[in-house]
């Protein structure tokens, strides 16, 4: 989508890094689709750095997650990391002046994995940043959606009570589930993870991306 609608530079971003696997593998990806498709990808990785803060209530999910987990080694951490930037911090405090202090390339996809409701929907609050910094589409993965028998997300708690709420808030974004994965011939638990936030008042919303030959 960034290649078609021309876009010279992209951003992704990960809320919750913890020890860094996944911004790890973001970095190598980037640097592969940067080269085939000639397009400059910067990475942010938001964490407290700390673990998980204390749940704030049920919504938080805490029959399953302490305060503290998943700490973060930020030495070696950022000894390993080749681009991304470390955004460290409590989201409530880092969102506030995020786009102002990184002015960062518009943002095209966004893996959600701060595992609480309360952090997810601040990040989520992020969204309403404005079109200079989203793509009209932007890719979202939530980590926290599926899971097994212990964790049984539903609609009432953790992220997935955070996506219903901004859906139910807003207007002019929603975010929705992208059904040509769940329509494949092998649906892996990963498919059930995306959703598309669709900005339907970006000025390039509308946009012709499609083949002209149908
Ligand atoms: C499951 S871990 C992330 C795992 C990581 N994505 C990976 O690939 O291994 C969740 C992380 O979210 C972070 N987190 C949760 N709430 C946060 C908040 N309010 N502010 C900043 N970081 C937060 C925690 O510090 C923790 O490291």
């Amino acid at each position: 989508m960034a290649k078609k609608l021309g876009y010279k530079r992209i951003s992704v971003l990960e809320f919750g890094v913890a020890k860094g696997d996944g911004l790890l593998n973001l970095e190598y990806h980037a640097q592969e689709i940067s080269k085939m498709l000639d397009i400059e990808i910067e990475i942010y990785g938001f964490d407290t750095g700390e673990g998980l803060p204390e749940p704030q209530d049920y919504r938080d999910v805490p029959y399953h997650w302490k305060k503290g987990f998943y700490k973060m080694d930020v030495p070696a951490l950022k000894a390993k990391l080749k681009k991304a930037k470390l955004v460290l911090g409590n989201i409530k405090e880092t969102a506030v002046d995020f786009f102002e202090k990184y002015n960062p390339a518009p943002i095209a996809a966004i893996a959600y994995d701060f595992d609480f409701y309360s952090s997810t929907t601040i990040a989520l609050k992020m969204l309403e940043a404005g079109e200079k910094y989203y793509l009209p589409r932007v890719f979202c993965y939530f980590d926290n959606v599926v899971g097994k028998e212990v964790e049984l997300y539903n609609d009432y708690t953790g992220e997935r009570l955070a996506i219903n709420e901004f859906n139910y808030a807003h207007q002019n974004m929603k975010l929705g589930s992208p059904y040509h994965f769940l329509a494949r011939k092998v649906v892996d638990p990963w498919c059930h993870r995306i959703w598309i936030c669709h900005f339907f008042s970006h000025s390039r919303y509308n946009d012709f991306v499609s083949k002209e030959d149908q």
